[in-house]
């Protein structure tokens, strides 16, 4: 077999790398695609990051097991906490990350305030300050730690009075009246775009992430080493260490969710 007719692995702590399956689809429809959730393990974003590193490498090592020809990490947590090893490890592998899109924020910003929503551990490490540290000298960028969002998702709920009273919670203090973008800096987050868009009442606002960014990255990696599938009808497969059928009905259900705002 041709390496190029390899599928891409995904690999996420759950159902949020979904949400970067998705564009990578709408990108790169001939390609065959094996999607990994670690919801038996989740949330990452609360865990220690050798902890955080370990998960990352049990599922990547399975996911090329199976035979990838390349790897995208479609987790911001997994990402920042392990990608740098990863690269070190399999350094023939293409492995493509995703980081909360502030970069695409802070071009379009019109002088408003940018929040970035995340999960505790993708804001704490070096990694973000880093990016945070080239971006925020003259714009007013506000890191949020969203504790214990992304369970919503992986529980199916992307709606509803629950989730309202987290947002009033979490994310209404830091809603002021020149708040001009949302990052959503998990991969799970984009699931609670139309309800978040409901919630703040507000076309103004822009919701990004970081998706879009990611499948054109990985597109690139695919071009400039030959490995475009162009003869394949694509092919998905999704598989979640959870083991049960309902979270593997809730992978789909995301996938074919409608289609957010792209960055
Ligand atoms: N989807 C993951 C991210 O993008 C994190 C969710 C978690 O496991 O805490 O960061």
């Amino acid at each position: 077999m041709d390496k190029s007719e390899l599928p891409i692995g995904f690999m996420d702590s759950g159902v949020g790398g979904i949400s970067v399956l998705k564009s990578t689809i709408e990108l790169l429809p001939n390609e065959d695609f094996l999607y990994y959730g670690d919801s038996l393990h989740a949330p990452y974003g609360t865990k220690s990051v050798e902890e955080i590193k370990q998960l990352t490498f049990n599922v990547v090592d399975y996911l090329l097991s199976k035979g990838i020809k390349a790897l995208v990490v479609a987790c911001n947590t997994a990402t920042s906490a392990a990608i740098k090893d990863l690269r070190h490890q399999y350094p023939d592998m293409p492995i493509v990350g995703i980081e909360p899109a502030i970069k695409p924020a802070v071009m379009s910003n019109q002088g408003g305030r940018i929040i970035v929503m995340a999960t505790p551990m993708t804001i704490k490490q070096d990694k973000f300050h880093h990016l945070l540290s080239l971006y925020n000298k003259d714009v007013d960028i506000v890191p949020l730690g969203c504790d214990h969002l992304m369970e919503f998702v992986e529980e199916g709920i992307l709606s509803g009075e629950r989730l309202k009273i987290y947002f009033d919670e979490h994310l209404k203090p830091y809603i002021t009246d020149n708040t001009e973008t949302i990052v959503l800096g998990c991969t799970h987050y984009p699931f609670l775009y139309p309800y978040l868009k409901e919630y703040l009442h507000n076309d103004h606002i822009h919701i990004i992430d970081g998706s879009y960014g990611t499948a054109m990255e990985l597109k690139r990696r695919l071009e400039a080493e030959n490995l475009l599938n162009n003869k394949n009808q694509g092919h998905i497969t999704i598989e979640n260490s959870l083991e049960s059928q309902n979270m593997i009905d809730l992978s789909w259900k995301l996938l074919h969710m409608p289609t957010f705002e792209k960055c």
